[in-house]
């Protein structure tokens, strides 16, 4: 039987096998860049064993950052035959790296907070470096993806649950016309089952191409982009970056006046999101103003954002007591969920960790509950990119580094 500390050790080795010197990709062969959210927590992972790298991780994250404040999802520091598609598709090149052209839940300004407390002295210079790149993020949020205080996602990816049920209906509406012929990578890597499948492919990359034809405008997108989801998952994020970097700019004594109202406003559009017929926050269509009626592991984040509900708690203790191994990413009584597919039914060790966060911040029990059991999961599974809900199984790519993380962080933690 592995003992604790080997098991510590299997983390941080898969962690520094992912190092590519200045930032971390998610894992071999699939993921042959650095992608934000994945950084971000990575950055905390490093944080575990080696403070000046956590702080390199997240610099190395903002040199991506465009002049519009825009920090891309994906950051294109060297090419790989490995991932597609890539620069050359996306067109991305409004920064000084090549990159993606939308962007990432915003984890980095949470995570900046832990790897700060950790060590204020230390921390001290490079949170004050950062801290007005990820005051102009989180800006654009506000500029750029707020509707009625919620925060929207343009595209599947930004949204980081990329072939979520959320987005469903949305992308049936959508005519792929044009589309140049493409062959995927990703299904090279992990079996077809487990990734999102072919019509879901044509429609991200039909909106890439709208972006890059476009030149990445925002301005334009506003009217041209079909794709406009208000996002639970992003609008929980953000607002809880949001707070973050008050808590941030008030300890080192910047002005964060202007943040007060942006929290409101969030704050406000979780009314948007909230699907009063179902009883659940869900994702929600800004042009039809139609709810997709899909109860995902997003839904959950409301404590992380330091939102109570009690219906949440009540569907969080349903799930619980009906599966082993959730938070799903998908409802497990829905005809749509799928216990292998991405984000339409396997659990993620990565929001299991934020959902629990947020739970134990907030003095709920069920966090440390979920603790355990992404424990167990993790025992049973090691490290991979998700795992089935109902057997704990791996699944989706393996040696992950936000997964191991989540082990030194949270579910390892005694
Ligand atoms: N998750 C996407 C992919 O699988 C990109 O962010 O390529």
């Amino acid at each position: 039987m592995l003992l604790k500390g080997d098991i510590d050790q299997q983390a941080r080795d898969i962690i520094m096998a992912n190092d590519q010197g200045s930032y971390t990709i998610p894992t071999k062969g699939l993921y042959p860049h650095q992608w934000n959210w994945d950084s971000a927590m990575a950055a905390l992972g490093f944080a575990e064993f080696d403070l000046p790298r956590a702080w390199l991780e997240l610099e190395t994250l903002f040199s991506g950052q465009w002049p519009n404040g825009m920090v891309p999802h994906i950051i294109f520091h060297k090419p790989s035959e490995d991932y597609f598609p890539g620069p050359d598709v996306w067109g991305g090149n409004l920064g000084s790296i090549q990159s993606s052209g939308i962007s990432q839940p915003p984890l980095a300004s949470t995570m900046a907070r832990f790897i700060y407390e950790r060590d204020p002295v230390l921390g001290e210079q490079r949170i004050k470096e950062l801290y007005p790149k990820m005051l102009a993020w989180h800006k654009w949020f506000v500029s750029h993806r707020s509707y009625e205080g919620a925060i929207i996602s343009t595209h599947p990816w930004e949204s980081g649950r990329d072939n979520a049920p959320d987005w469903d209906a949305l992308m049936q509406s959508i005519d792929p016309v044009g589309l140049k012929p493409y062959t995927r990578k990703d299904t090279s890597m992990v079996d077809s089952s487990m990734r999102p499948g072919k019509f879901d492919y044509d429609r991200y990359l039909y909106l890439v191409s709208i972006g890059k034809k476009n030149a990445w405008d925002e301005y334009k997108l506003k009217e041209l982009n079909p794709f406009r989801m208000a996002d639970p998952g992003l609008t929980f994020m953000a607002l809880r970056a949001a707070r973050d970097l008050q808590y941030i700019g008030d300890h080192i004594e910047y002005d964060t006046s202007d943040l007060a109202k942006d929290i409101q406003s969030m704050e406000d559009g979780l009314t948007y999101i909230w699907n009063e017929d179902e009883g659940y926050f869900d994702a929600r269509d800004t042009r039809t103003q139609e709810f997709s009626g899909s109860l995902t592991n997003a839904s959950f984040l409301n404590w992380y954002a330091g939102h109570h509900s009690a219906e949440m708690l009540l569907k969080l203790r349903n799930q619980l007591s009906s599966i082993p191994f959730g938070i799903a990413s998908h409802d497990p009584g829905s005809s749509k969920f799928d216990r292998g597919r991405y984000w339409r039914g396997p659990t993620w060790a990565i929001v299991n960790f934020l959902i629990g966060k947020g739970l134990e911040e907030m003095g709920h029990p069920e966090g440390v509950e979920l603790r355990r059991r992404t424990r167990e999961m993790m025992l049973k599974g090691g490290f991979s990119e998700y795992f089935d809900p109902i057997t704990g199984e791996p699944k989706g790519g393996q040696s992950f580094t936000w997964t191991a993380v989540v082990w030194l962080v949270w579910a390892g933690k005694d």
